[in-house]
């Protein structure tokens, strides 16, 4: 099996052919990190555990010399599962309040088991696999004096450069224990010489990419607002100076959660670095009484030597086949309408039957109905919560019917973590809501959030929802999620337990999720958050098809999409093409097929021109498919290098075919413009339609594309397809 352990040295290698893992226990049981990157086949111990930083040494179980013998210094070696209080002055991985209310936490070591396939985390998503797919190493360590375990759990992937890594703490002692901070990953690199890679943003401007150098002290992304957010998403990447899409080292972690979560890097007095992955302390205490335990989120942690170009397309592979999960997983998706910005909630029957045939002339597949069909809901300020149709409003059947009549599918929109005020569920259950006790709510867009740390609610909701997946035949759920958790307080859990209601919130939102998985699997999920307020690992496992932003300009997209595409799928990124003047149908079809493609609009206000330009569009969309949702991404010139230039393509697997795009974001702006391709088979021979030529791939990635003669100022974009001439 490919995790070995080397008992004379007790070190424990986890590899594949593409990277190592190697972990040494000391001869008093600390876990010491010794190295993670490129395969070895072989090692020097010393050279990995000796550091020379005594100087600034402090005590291991009271005993200097002890600590210089063994060279373990537990505030300069690196870690696997560093605790508070015992000497490591970086920020720990892990802290436990005892009855004595000491929070000093040392775990040791006990002993550590390894099984082929990979288990599922109680309550939570996790990758998937089969036994092959990944092999598991689990170690046991303990903190004697309170008696509580700690299990580190390593899932090594067999096929991919990656290892993702969780904590389940168990309280093995006869008393109370809070858990005060536990990061499900740590890891410590011996220098500061990186760059700290993340995807920040704000609303409608969601996912850019930013980064910088480490230095010395704290920086980090996280979450308070109950969701992941559209403010910092939970990926992080450190790489090595200089990194580029195609060259360096990068090391990257993806948390599988939607919740409020911390990556956090400190460069410490050595200058060592230390990146840790988990949920956010800041709004989380856990208290386990005897016997019972706690489990931690999964972190999805890969590196390559191949720059950041090589990492996406990791993961884009990885979450495609091993998060991504039930019926929709590698299917093809609809092309779907959706209703939201062609009419907002002013619609009726015969309006949607309209958009309805007007749409089906188009080719599109699937009509999404969006906010506005049920309860009493014609502006935003009531009926969250009342999951029924507003019958004087929208006859759903019919519009069913005529969908069926034309053999296409149905969506529907709810959001069902929400409750307004002015709602019937609100009347019957006021408590629902969350809200502090002697506190004003706050109101945002007019609504409360309801309380998913607490069983019966999530039950009304599924019940509420389940209710109507039964009475209408509903292809497609965009379930979204439109403002941040304030006055976080569920009476239900008492004093004690109150710290882990953010936690028990977002667990609730996974159990519906995953109800609805279970009963309805032919039902395809797009999750959404005021756009891509909570687009992460955790939110993939549910439902394969995120809505990107509300930004459905495609200029400001470019960046959105963009970093996006740095860590999660393309074929999972909400991308539709919508009335905004501010570009042809030609550039927003173009920039649209960078993701799941669909429409947002008022079909029946299109000009002839619009409809012929997308009846293209949609045939577009059925020949370059498998392309954009199952190629190789390369990002040839990234938004985020500023240059008015943009550039990607996608390759497919067997190097066949290419599907090249290139967006001038400013108009009226030309120049002399080479772009060398990627991925391609330099021996092949590559045929592109558009421009009835044949190059040598090789010629294609050296010399380049000439688009200098081919650029027409008046079209914003150009879109290539290349086929392998035999
Ligand atoms: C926010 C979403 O991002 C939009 O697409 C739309 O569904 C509205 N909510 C509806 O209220």
């Amino acid at each position: 099996m490919p995790i070995k352990f080397n008992k004379e040295k007790r070190v424990i290698h986890l590899y594949n052919k593409e990277i190592s893992y190697l972990i040494h226990i000391t001869p008093d049981n600390g876990l010491i990190h010794l190295y993670f990157g490129s395969y070895l086949k072989d090692y020097d111990l010393y050279s990995m555990a000796y550091n020379t930083s005594n100087y600034y040494s402090h005590l291991v179980n009271g005993v200097e010399e002890k600590a210089l013998i063994e060279n373990f210094n537990s505030d300069t070696s690196s870690m696997e599962f560093p605790c508070f209080g015992t000497g490591d002055y970086r920020p720990c991985a892990i802290k436990i309040k005892n009855h004595f209310g000491d929070e000093t936490t040392d775990f040791r070591y006990v002993s550590h088991k390894v099984f082929k396939g990979k288990e599922k985390l109680e309550g939570l998503p996790c990758l998937y696999g089969e036994k092959d797919d990944f092999t598991t190493l689990q170690i046991k360590m303990i903190d004697s004096v309170t008696n509580v375990e700690a299990i580190l759990e390593y899932c090594l992937a067999t096929n991919y450069p990656v290892i993702t890594r969780s904590v389940k703490i168990i309280n093995k002692s006869k008393n109370d224990i809070t858990i005060k901070k536990l990061y499900s990953a740590c890891l410590d690199f011996k220098t500061d010489e990186y760059e700290f890679y993340r995807l920040t943003g704000r609303y409608a401007k969601e996912r850019n990419i930013k980064h910088n150098k480490v230095m010395q002290g704290v920086q980090s992304i996280s979450s308070l607002e109950g969701k992941s957010s559209h403010n910092a998403s939970p990926f992080a990447a450190l790489t090595s100076i200089g990194a580029t899409e195609d060259y360096g080292d990068v090391y990257s972690v993806n948390f599988v959660y939607s919740g409020n979560f911390e990556i956090k890097v400190e460069v410490n007095q050595c200058l060592q670095t230390r990146l840790l992955v988990g949920i956010n302390p800041e709004t989380f205490e856990y208290v386990l009484e005897e016997n019972q335990s706690f489990q931690s989120p999964e972190v999805v942690i890969q590196y390559t030597n191949k720059g950041l170009g090589e990492m996406s397309r990791i993961y884009h592979k990885l979450f495609n086949n091993h998060l991504i999960k039930g019926v929709w997983k590698n299917k093809k998706r609809p092309l779907l309408l959706n209703s939201w910005e062609g009419c907002y909630m002013n619609f009726d029957t015969e309006k949607i039957i309209n958009f309805i045939k007007e749409a089906s002339e188009l080719g599109v597949e699937m009509v999404v109905l969006d906010d506005g069909w049920f309860g009493k809901r014609d502006t935003d300020e009531s009926s969250l919560g009342d999951w029924f149709v507003n019958k004087d409003k929208i006859d759903l059947h019919k519009v069913i019917n005529e969908l069926h009549k034309r053999n296409m599918k149905f969506g529907l929109w709810f959001e069902p973590e929400m409750i307004c005020p002015k709602s019937k569920l609100y009347e019957e259950h006021p408590d629902y809501a969350i809200a502090s006790k002697n506190r004003n709510a706050t109101l945002m867009r007019h609504q409360m959030i309801l309380n998913m740390a607490r069983q019966d609610v999530c039950d009304n909701i599924f019940d509420q929802l389940s209710k109507m997946l039964d009475e209408y035949q509903i292809d497609y759920i965009k379930w979204d999620h439109n403002r941040a958790i304030t006055e976080a307080y569920c009476e239900k859990l008492g004093y004690k337990h109150m710290g882990e209601f953010y936690h028990r919130f977002i667990l609730g939102t996974y159990s519906v999720f995953e109800r609805l998985n279970e009963k309805y699997p032919h039902v395809l999920i797009e999750s959404c958050c005021a756009g891509g307020g909570r687009y992460d690992a955790g939110i993939l496992y549910y439902s394969p098809q995120v809505w990107t932003s509300d930004e459905t300009d495609p200029i400001e997209r470019l960046s959105i999409q963009e970093g996006t595409s740095f860590a999660y799928p393309c074929s999972s990124m909400g991308a539709h093409v919508s009335a905004n003047p501010r570009t042809s149908y030609e550039t927003k079809g173009h920039i649209a097929m960078q993701g799941t493609f669909g429409y947002e609009l008022n079909p029946t206000l299109l000009t002839i021109k619009d409809k012929e330009v997308m009846k293209k569009q949609v045939e577009e969309y059925h020949k370059y498919y498998d392309l954009t949702h199952h190629g190789d991404l390369y990002r040839l010139i990234k938004n985020a290098d500023n240059c008015n230039k943009v550039a990607w393509m996608f390759v497919s697997s067997d190097k066949k075919e290419a599907l090249f795009t290139y967006v001038v974001p400013l108009r009226g702006y030309s120049e002399l413009c080479y772009i060398k391709l990627k991925g391609l088979d330099p021996d092949k021979y590559y045929y592109c339609e558009q421009l009835n030529k044949t190059y040598l791939g090789k010629f294609l990635m050296e010399f380049g594309l000439n688009l200098t003669f081919k650029w027409i100022l008046t079209n914003q974009s150009i879109q290539l397809y290349f086929k392998e001439k035999n």
